[in-house]
């Protein structure tokens, strides 16, 4: 016989912080509504329920209209034992902002085969249905929490004082729903954790799902002397040709587009489909073009030895354009020049490890003071010139011997110091990653600063030929962001690689 649904819409919700129901309304039209109950409302009211404590529940509207009464049931379309919730107040309707979609290295699905508890109540064990396990500390738990009183969903940032959140949380309860809903109570608290299984699965923080990012981060080396290239009208036409173009950047560390209109200025409009222009002491579009009292070595004729741009700075350029404007056939030279600094220092680690170590550890003076200019510049940034992150990955390299100052380390160790800078200097001179391009008119090469060095060969200007280039950057956490959310929109949804930017991932 079926049994009539409870009513539940009339009970008491006062002795709950959180909404003791919750309805999430469908993502997709023809998704149902689904109810969570929290468990404590089930045992307060003494409701049974079929078989789960927190049931999925298909709605008895249409799925476009907000839920006034759902049916919960067991999770098969037999309402044999339900609880109906009439006309649910409007602050019930959970409007529940989804965690956003996460890349997930290395795994497929965040399906839940079994959880327990740990470490006394600790530590919440789960195993995934792939065979991977995570585990989770119950403060990591807490300080995740993604409900509305720790989140603000609009703005997608944590607002949860986290001074008041007891640093000896022991869990009591975890309920984990089919629709993939997490709750977790705690003993020292009264509030309800709220998590789902995908942001749980995408942040674990097991040592093979960390490694298993790192390694989908780590770079990958294109070793012959091609660079990939790309139509201006391709990459401008749509979002995936856009991001066929930062994906390109992200895995070389550089792309060169073709045709690109040769008006002066016009650059800045490409860069800013990335980010604001970052400006430096150059200001946002500089001309490189031969001068006669150059502020730059750039502005002149001369060679130009491999280094990283404005490395005095503390955020130093992140990815740089050079658009050719004009480079007549009569010029002779001013092939421009690039190697893959990654590449290079993974190479010396390898070859020289104290070597190596020494350049992680004893700082470089970068310095940029310049006078006899419009605006005087007084630059200085000691820095080493490799930074590795706790799992030893190199997540800098910084590199520029036209803009370096004197050195200034202990005694003991300037001789190491140039040692060690000598052998690495000779190898990016020797690298097997160098390239070298003569611009034609119309060409934009895009580089990340912070991974490829870049040089020029010297040239020579006659019968009235000339080389110009313009230039502009733009910072390292413009292009690296809106890689990823490309990533995610339009591509495979994979992790960005590793772009320099002293980020620890
Ligand atoms: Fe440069
Ligand atoms: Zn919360």
């Amino acid at each position: 016989m079926i049994k009539p649904p409870t009513d539940i819409s009339s009970m008491s919700c006062s002795t709950f912080s959180t909404a003791p129901f919750l309805i999430t309304k469908p993502r997709r039209a023809n998704d149902m509504f689904r109810c969570r109950i929290l468990t404590k409302f089930v045992t307060a009211n003494r409701l049974r329920l079929p078989q789960r404590p927190l049931g999925t529940a298909t709605s008895v509207y249409p799925p476009n209209k907000t839920a006034r009464q759902t049916l919960i049931h067991s999770g098969s379309n037999n309402a044999r034992a339900g609880i109906l919730c009439h006309q649910l107040p409007r602050h019930l309707v959970a409007k529940r902002h989804l965690s956003g979609r996460e890349p997930i290295a290395g795994m497929k699905t965040a399906d839940v085969q079994n959880y327990h508890l740990d470490k006394g109540g600790r530590v919440l064990a789960v195993e995934w249905n792939d065979g991977t396990e995570s585990r989770f500390h119950s403060l990591w738990l807490r300080y995740n929490c993604q409900c509305d009183r720790c989140r603000q969903h609009a703005s997608n940032q944590r607002v949860v004082d986290v001074t008041a959140i007891p640093d000896t949380l022991t869990i009591q309860d975890v309920n984990v729903t089919e629709g993939g809903d997490v709750f977790v109570t705690c003993t020292e608290e009264d509030h309800t954790i709220e998590l789902d299984t995908t942001f749980l699965k995408s942040h674990c923080y097991s040592r093979k799902s960390r490694d298993a990012k790192r390694k989908a981060m780590a770079p990958t080396y294109r070793l012959s002397g091609e660079v990939q290239t790309l139509s201006y009208e391709e990459m401008d036409s749509s979002e995936q040709g856009f991001y066929k173009w930062l994906k390109a950047i992200n895995e070389d560390g550089m792309c060169l587009l073709k045709g690109v209109p040769t008006e002066l200025g016009y650059l800045k409009k490409v860069v800013e489909r990335i980010g604001p222009v970052q400006a430096t002491m150059y200001g946002e579009i500089f001309d490189v073009v031969e001068t006669p009292e150059p502020t730059n070595a750039a502005y002149s004729n001369v060679s130009l030895a491999f280094h990283m741009d404005q490395q005095v700075y503390e955020a130093a350029p992140g990815l740089q354009f050079l658009h050719c404007i004009r480079f007549d056939d009569s010029v002779t030279g001013g092939e421009t020049t690039f190697v893959d600094m990654f590449h290079t220092a993974e190479e010396f680690r390898r070859k020289y490890p104290d070597e190596f170590r020494s350049l992680t550890r004893l700082p470089c003076t970068f310095d940029r003071i310049h006078f006899s200019r419009d605006n005087p510049v007084y630059k200085r940034n000691r820095k080493p010139h490799f930074v590795l992150n706790d799992s030893d990955d190199i997540v800098a390299v910084n590199w520029h011997p036209g803009m370096e100052g004197p050195l200034s380390i202990p005694e003991e160790d300037v001789d190491s110091y140039y040692h060690a800078y000598q052998i690495f200097a000779k190898m990016v001179n020797n690298s097997p990653t160098y390239k070298q391009i003569r611009f034609r008119p119309g060409d934009l090469i895009t580089f990340n600063n912070r991974r490829m060095a870049h040089g020029r060969n010297a040239f020579k200007q006659s019968a009235g030929g000339v080389r110009h280039l313009q230039g502009a950057y733009v910072d390292i956490d413009s292009f690296k962001s809106k890689t990823q959310v490309l990533s995610l929109a339009v591509g495979d949804g994979g992790l960005v690689k590793r772009v320099g930017s002293h980020c620890w991932d």
